[in-house]
């Protein structure tokens, strides 16, 4: 089935939507530092300041119909039409639509009788601004005399109050304009505590205003019929409280041929300490009309577009390859690392699903990130992993969430999910054999329970496996808690009460119910730990951390053995889960991938006969299936996994994220075909039905419907998922197999063997090294030979490179 929506455009690093209607609005990220927007193909989104939550710039309305209402919206009147370039919100036909999106902007194009607006929304590198630059042009044969309006709806910073409270939000809206200088601010609450304000800027000079939202859309009006643009003029309205926007107007008049360029500014300004009134009642605006008057120096704009290129530019050269599939190749060079940065950035918490409103960083769900951010900015994932060791507790276990700004432990989801703290190892460990940074491990962290602790991460490590270690159930398996990875296999909840959340009802104190998933997590972890000790020397705390490894190795193998998989789980009474006893729920994914993962069934066939049944009884054309059979009715004892429709999300949808581990458990096999099928039935550059998946073709998904779904083959909850850093890994270090180790990057593909070669080029520590592999016996993995500028060297491992820039590495694999 083609896809009529649009196509990638690899050399350019664009997604190019070449119709409006998308089966859903198709997203994109605005910004790298502070400053960040949601931006969709119709130019919909809104923008904040580091915590969508409590500095929300812009409004959107979630949910709304059409979806995706409110955005960056410019009205063109030509006559008597108006139109929109983006198409939302009037949607008069276009005779020209095309959307960019691209890494930290969006460019729109929109055509209609004979003139031509390009808009092109960026976030210049250390602004807190979002820029629209703005071309004009006349494409016809007759002069045009064209009036624009802009048009942002401002949010009163505090998202879920602005939507909530309106008893007194209707009240306190305040703005500033001044006219002559193109700027309207928003400056609501400055009064009552606060030194910033919202600018809404143009750098061409305008020819009216609006700031009242009765006034510019109308009271009984949609956005599709605003009132001022279908009327003709702008009404010069000065918003005092219920819901003030910023719009500017602006007339040109263009010969044929002719074009104009220029700029709004959206920007959040603290004014710091500076005094916060010029005089009574009106705002100290210096650094807002100096942050518009530098944009309206000529070149500024695209001066500043070009940084936002350069930026994305030097991030991504750290890691580029060329591989015969070319959706793996382009995932990886181009979306799957804008997808990491995003999830670095956003966490869970602001995209079409995710409303900004809800979860902060998610404990387990930042420690995974990082495993796809880390090569791309070492710096900052590092003072991440600081950040997310002190919401652990002195016991071992960990706040669930935290919250951005305040990096305080969120007490209202609390903690006890018993595989949160494991992920620290992994992320510890991630970052020290990227970085070669073992500072950090000393690094004094402290308990978020203990004021004025100063343990090091390195203890922090310690105290995560010990949690594990002293909290097994009875048959020596780690205990789940409220749940483990998979947040709705509640196996303490027993609720029966529709009010309460499954992730933190029940009590767990003195459970019995035990996690298989967890156990492959411990047994992976132990093993990167035991790694990490003897890279620092100490011999015996590695062997100490190969004892527990191989004490529950033994627990695994003796009790969590189904005949064809590992099961899932024992739940609070002592039954399996995940086993052929079962009568629906027979066989889960999560089990298989990381028992594997940690080392088991490796010597006595039973890892491959996991995967055997993950292929099987699991894999479908859309990916790997989370369960099957799915489950049909409620068991309390199972929690909300059972509550979920059959065939989406935990109940047996494709749960993108753990199709990554059976990609990785195949590598670790040698199964070279296997690992690249399983990746690219979830990869959303090679769907072939887009009108059934729906979602974006160029950013993983959390989740596609399974065969027992309504419609199987959907697509939801995109951009925001662990999906993204463990896909990243899967092809980069599983498939292609370039691995960052402790004493350099180590080479061990696991590809088709069909596949010639492939080549990488990766930034490690410093030096870029441009690596060839060439597969000349068609083997899936292997190294025969391998060279470093042209020397033989024994092994898979380069060596590091001390002081080169750049390093060539040849491998012949057989
Ligand atoms: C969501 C959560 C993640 C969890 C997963 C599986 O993606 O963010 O923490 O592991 O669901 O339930
Ligand atoms: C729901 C979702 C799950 C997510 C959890 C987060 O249970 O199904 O995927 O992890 O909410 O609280």
């Amino acid at each position: 089935m083609e896809n009529t929506y649009g196509n990638f455009d690899d050399a350019a690093r664009e997604y190019v939507i070449t119709r409006p209607d998308t089966p859903l609005p198709w997203l994109n990220y605005l910004g790298q530092d502070d400053l960040f927007g949601l931006c969709t193909n119709t130019a919909g989104g809104y923008t904040f300041w580091r915590d969508a939550r409590l500095r929300r710039l812009t409004r959107y309305r979630y949910n709304d119909v059409p979806y995706d209402s409110v955005g960056r919206y410019l009205y063109v009147r030509d006559g008597d039409t108006v139109w929109n370039p983006g198409w939302k919100p009037t949607k008069a036909p276009l005779d020209r639509y095309e959307c960019r999106h691209g890494l930290g902007y969006t460019r729109i194009l929109g055509g209609r009788n004979g003139v031509e607006v390009e808009l092109l929304f960026f976030v210049p590198p250390g602004e807190d601004a979002e820029v629209w630059r703005t071309t004009v042009r006349n494409v016809g044969a007759e002069a045009k005399d064209l009036r624009l309006h802009s048009y942002v709806e401002f949010c009163f910073y505090e998202a879920l109050n602005d939507m909530t409270n309106f008893q007194r939000t209707y009240s306190i809206g305040e703005v500033e304009v001044e006219p002559e200088d193109g700027a309207i601010y928003h400056t609501t609450e400055y009064r009552e505590r606060r030194g910033h304000y919202t600018l809404f800027g143009c750098t061409r000079e305008i020819s009216g205003f609006d700031t009242s939202r009765d006034a510019f859309v109308g009271v009984h009006n949609g956005l599709h019929e605003a009132a001022v643009p279908f009327a003709g003029a702008a009404t010069g309205s000065v918003a005092h409280g219920w819901n003030p926007v910023g719009s500017h107007q602006l007339d040109l008049r263009l010969e044929p041929g002719a074009e104009e360029t220029f700029a709004f500014v959206l920007a959040y300004v603290e004014e710091g300490d500076a005094p916060k009134f010029e005089r009574p009642g009106v705002a100290a605006k210096e650094r807002g009309r100096a942050l518009l008057a530098r944009y309206r120096e000529r070149g500024a704009v695209d001066e500043a577009l070009t940084a936002v290129r350069t930026f994305w530019d030097g991030l991504l050269s750290g890691f580029q390859a060329d591989c015969p599939d070319p959706h793996a190749t382009r995932m990886l060079n181009t979306w799957n690392q804008a997808q990491c940065l995003a999830t670095f950035n956003l966490s869970r918490s602001a995209s079409f699903y995710e409303t900004g409103i809800g979860r902060g960083m998610g404990f387990r769900d930042s420690n995974q990130d990082l495993l796809g951010f880390v090569h791309l900015i070492p710096d900052r994932a590092r003072q991440r992993l600081l950040d997310l060791a002190g919401t652990q507790l002195a016991d071992g276990t960990c706040f669930h969430q935290y919250q951005p700004l305040t990096k305080q432990g969120n007490a209202a989801v609390g903690g006890d999910f018993y595989d949160d703290h494991l992920w620290l190892v992994l992320s510890t460990c991630a970052y020290v054999k990227e970085t070669g940074d073992v500072s950090v491990l000393d690094e004094p962290v402290g308990y978020a329970d203990t004021p004025g602790s100063g343990e090091s991460l390195l203890h922090h490590l310690e105290t995560s496996i010990a949690y594990t270690l002293r909290h097994r159930g009875p048959h020596g398996l780690p205990l789940i808690g409220h749940a483990d990875w998979n947040d709705c296999l509640n196996l303490n909840c027993f609720s029966t009460e529709p009010d309460e959340s499954f992730q933190t009802a029940g009590d767990v104190a003195g459970s019995r119910a035990e996690s298989v998933m967890i156990a492959g997590l411990y047994l992976y972890a132990c093993r990167e730990a035991a790694a990490l000790y003897r890279h620092l020397g100490r011999e015996d705390d590695a062997a100490r951390l190969d004892g527990h490894h191989a004490e529950m190795l033994a627990a695994v193998e003796a009790h969590a053995w189904d005949g064809d998989w590992y099961v899932r789980a024992y739940d609070a009474a002592g039954e399996p889960v995940g086993s052929h006893v079962c009568d629906e729920g027979k066989i889960f994914v999560e089990s298989q991938g990381w028992c594997v993962l940690g080392g088991a069934g490796r010597d006595n066939g039973r890892a491959r006969r996991a995967l055997e049944s993950v292929h099987e009884y699991l894999f479908t054309e859309h990916g790997i299936v989370l369960v099957q059979p799915a489950y049909t009715r409620y068991h309390a004892e199972l929690g909300e996994i059972t509550s979920y429709p059959p065939g989406v999300k935990e109940n047996a949808g494709v749960f993108c994220h753990s199709n990554t581990w059976i990609t990785l458990a195949w590598c670790a096999l040698g199964e070279g075909e296997r690992a690249l099928e399983t990746y690219l039935a979830i990869c959303p550059s090679a769907q072939e039905d887009v009108d059934t998946y729906r979602a974006e073709p160029y950013v993983y998904a959390q989740m596609i419907a399974g065969p027992d779904a309504t419609v199987p083959g959907e697509a939801k909850n995109s951009w925001l998922t662990g999906t993204a850093a463990w896909t990243f890994v899967s092809l980069a270090q599983g498939i292609l197999g370039v691995k960052p180790g402790y004493d350099g990057l180590e080479i061990d593909p696991c590809i088709p063997r069909d596949w010639p070669g492939f080549r990488v080029t990766r930034r490690f520590r410093g030096t870029v090294y441009e690596i060839a592999v060439s597969n000349p016996d068609g083997v899936s993995g292997g190294v025969r030979s391998l060279s470093v500028d042209g020397l033989p060297v024994d092994g898979n491992r380069i060596p590091l490179a001390t002081g080169a820039d750049t390093v060539s590495v040849d491998v012949v694999l057989g």
